[in-house]
């Protein structure tokens, strides 16, 4: 099976602790050790956000924020790349084609942004695209797709499961809103609905949820399931897909 997963920058070094970057090393070894591909997409989190605003202060454009943010993205892959010890490529792949080169050298590809206008939600969708990806994984800082921002709506529910269309419904409104947080971006919500990925949105908190969700589909967050799409092999037994 080939997997992608999305690591939000929040979740994987929320305060750049190496014990949580390291526990995140492991969780990927141990998708990869049972005999997935894995590509990886690494995002920005709080360092990110600190460099945009300080930038902003001084008069930088939207382009030049975000190229300051792909630039945090890929800080923070190297520092998974590190913590990977040499499974992985050497340096963050800047493109999806690189990307997708390491995958078949056999190695974990890492990367983090790509280009200005976007995040790394979008990113991981179109190299799970690009790879023909069996899975999507997005670890973030929420448990999943609500219909409302459950940080500032306590009726917020959350979505067990859902199609891509109803994906890119419930992400719609919420990028129109400024503040409001949506659980992927829009954009990868069109990209997922485009291509049919199967996807889940969980918390990676705890980065042990992302090898059961990714090994054997268990997780408490929220399936995104294309219509007629049937579980990954993989997870029924069926043997590498
Ligand atoms: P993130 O993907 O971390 O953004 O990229 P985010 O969604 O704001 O972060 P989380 O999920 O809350 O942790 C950080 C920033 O880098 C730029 C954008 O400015 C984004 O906000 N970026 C990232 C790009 O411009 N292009 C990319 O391909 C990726």
């Amino acid at each position: 099976m080939r997997v992608v997963v999305s690591i939000g920058g929040s979740v994987l070094a929320p305060d750049l602790d190496p014990d949580r970057v390291a526990a995140y090393a492991e969780t990927i070894e141990r998708i990869a050790a049972d005999g997935c591909e894995v590509g990886i997409v690494v995002g920005g989190g709080g360092v990110a956000r600190e460099y945009i605003e300080t930038a902003r202060d001084l008069g930088a454009n939207e382009v030049e924020l975000d190229q300051l943010g792909i630039g945090t993205t890929r800080l923070n892959a190297r520092l998974l790349i590190a913590a990977l010890d040499g499974r992985a490529n050497l340096s963050p792949a800047t493109g999806y084609d690189e990307a997708a080169a390491a995958l078949r050298r056999g190695e974990v590809s890492v990367m983090g942004g790509v280009t200005p206008g976007q995040t790394t939600d979008a990113v991981a969708a179109a190299f799970a695209e690009s790879v023909d990806a069996d899975l999507l994984v997005y670890a973030t800082s929420a448990n999943g797709v609500y219909d409302a921002d459950p940080n500032a709506d306590p009726d917020a529910t959350q979505f067990g499961s859902m199609s891509p269309a109803e994906l890119v419904d419930v992400v719609l409104p919420m990028s129109r809103d400024a503040g409001a947080s949506a659980p992927v971006d829009l954009l990868a919500a069109k990209l997922i609905d485009r291509a049919g990925i199967r996807s889940i949105v969980l918390d990676g908190t705890d980065p042990g949820a992302v090898v059961d969700a990714a090994l054997r589909g268990d997780h408490t967050g929220t399936d995104v399931v294309p219509t007629a799409s049937d579980e990954p092999t993989y997870w029924t037994g069926g043997g590498d897909a």
